[in-house]
């Protein structure tokens, strides 16, 4: 497969989530990182970027830029990551779509409702793959969790325990460090902090797993420090769309807890229980028999397992292989469009533009909810209504 050429908007040195793209689009040699606008600093920017291996005169100061320097090089750049703070992601995710440039946003997608429907339009009538970075259902567990579920093994679901409760937030001395600061400023988050930060991968990680959506939700929003405008813990019971049971717990001032992403799907004959931290272990617990712990990389799993697990059995497997297995997914769907032919089917599960658009809704929805007391809202995208 030719390599294509990738470039990342943010993931400046120092970032946090900069380094995991950078080692997932690298695992499969299918992309070559080729330019960058890195930093909201150009000087950092274009200084970082050149030691990353970039090209002087591909290492620019900012994305306008960049998509001027890029948009008409014959080598221009087949993929961008968007990786910076939540409001820019919209403005930048539109552009480089409008010029024919595949992107990979991280998510929350847009701020509001308008913008991310405005993206799946704009994604559809370009022909461009407009992907979102949930990229914790590229784990193969996770993967394996969901064909379970598809294939019946624990029967009809009927209730879904999603959290993602970190406490890396909950120090009030630090509530000014510029990289806590933004998350909390609806100027740079929206209308939602920790609820569109975390709380939307276990949302995302919920439909995912139950192959349904959310229909309506019920919210209960905190800040726990009361300095802060947006919402540092969230409580959200939810309906699905086959009518699943939800629960979904977030929190950033949970201290003690480290990343604290779990799935737990509950069905009428059996149970699943799947967390971040242990990522290379499933535990499946069948109706009337003994708890089994499923081991990433053994044999006689899915093929949907099989196909994103890459080392053997016993050895850990994390993060930036999950990512990985997103943008080998993408890598695929991209030369399958350059070559007029259709993507191999496998890559059908990776999180695109039209669930980036279901977590912003459920954001607004949770955010109308909490505000009228915990009301039952309607959380489905209006596009989709
Ligand atoms: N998918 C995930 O698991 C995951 C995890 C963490 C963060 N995120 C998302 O990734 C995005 C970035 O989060 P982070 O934690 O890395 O933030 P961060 O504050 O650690 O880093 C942001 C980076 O973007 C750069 N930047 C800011 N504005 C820019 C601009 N206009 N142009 C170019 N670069 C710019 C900054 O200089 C910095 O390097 C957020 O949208 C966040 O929600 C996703």
């Amino acid at each position: 497969m030719k390599r294509l050429n990738w470039g990342m908007i943010g993931g400046g040195e120092g970032s946090q989530i900069g380094p995991a793209h950078r080692l997932a689009a690298g695992l499969d040699a299918a992309f070559v990182l080729s330019a960058g606008a890195l930093d909201h600093d150009p000087a950092a920017g274009r200084d970082f970027a050149q030691r990353l291996g970039i090209a002087a005169d591909r290492a620019y100061g900012d994305w306008r830029e960049m998509l001027a320097g890029e948009r008409n090089r014959p080598d221009k750049v087949d993929l961008v990551t968007v990786a910076t703070p939540n409001a820019t992601h919209y403005e930048i995710t539109k552009a480089f779509l409008e010029a024919g440039i595949h992107v990979l946003c991280e998510k929350p997608m847009t701020v509001t409702e308008a913008e991310a429907e405005d993206l799946v339009l704009t994604a559809r009538k370009a022909g461009r793959i407009c992907a979102v970075n949930y990229g914790y259902t590229g784990y193969a567990l996770v993967r394996h969790m969901r064909a379970m579920v598809a294939r019946g093994d624990i029967g009809a679901v009927r209730l879904v325990v999603a959290e993602f409760a970190h406490g890396h937030h909950a120090d009030a001395a630090n509530a000014d460090n510029p990289r806590v600061r933004w998350r909390y400023d609806p100027a740079q988050a929206g209308v939602s902090a920790q609820f569109a930060d975390c709380g939307i991968h276990a949302l995302h990680m919920a439909s995912f797993v139950t192959g349904q959506e959310v229909a309506t939700l019920s919210a209960d929003f905190a800040s726990c420090l009361p300095s802060r405008v947006l919402e540092d813990d969230a409580m959200v019971n939810f309906r699905m769309d086959r009518g699943t049971v939800g629960r979904l717990w977030t929190s950033s001032v949970a201290i003690g807890r480290q990343h604290g992403l779990t799935i737990q799907v509950f069905g009428e004959t059996g149970g699943l229980r799947w967390a971040q931290e242990q990522p290379n272990q499933l535990f499946y617990m069948p109706l009337g028999q003994r708890l089994q712990v499923i081991e990433r990389g053994e044999g006689n799993l899915s093929p949907e397992a099989d196909r994103a697990s890459r080392v053997t059995v016993g050895h850990a497997e994390g993060m930036p292989l999950a990512f990985g297995n997103i943008y080998r997914d993408l890598a695929e769907g991209i030369a399958a469009m350059e070559a007029g032919r259709a993507p191999d089917p496998a890559i059908s599960l990776y999180p695109r533009a039209e669930d980036g658009l279901r977590s912003i809704a459920a954001i607004h929805a949770a955010v109308r909810s909490a505000a009228g007391k915990g009301e039952w809202v309607d959380a489905r995208p209006k596009l989709f209504r």
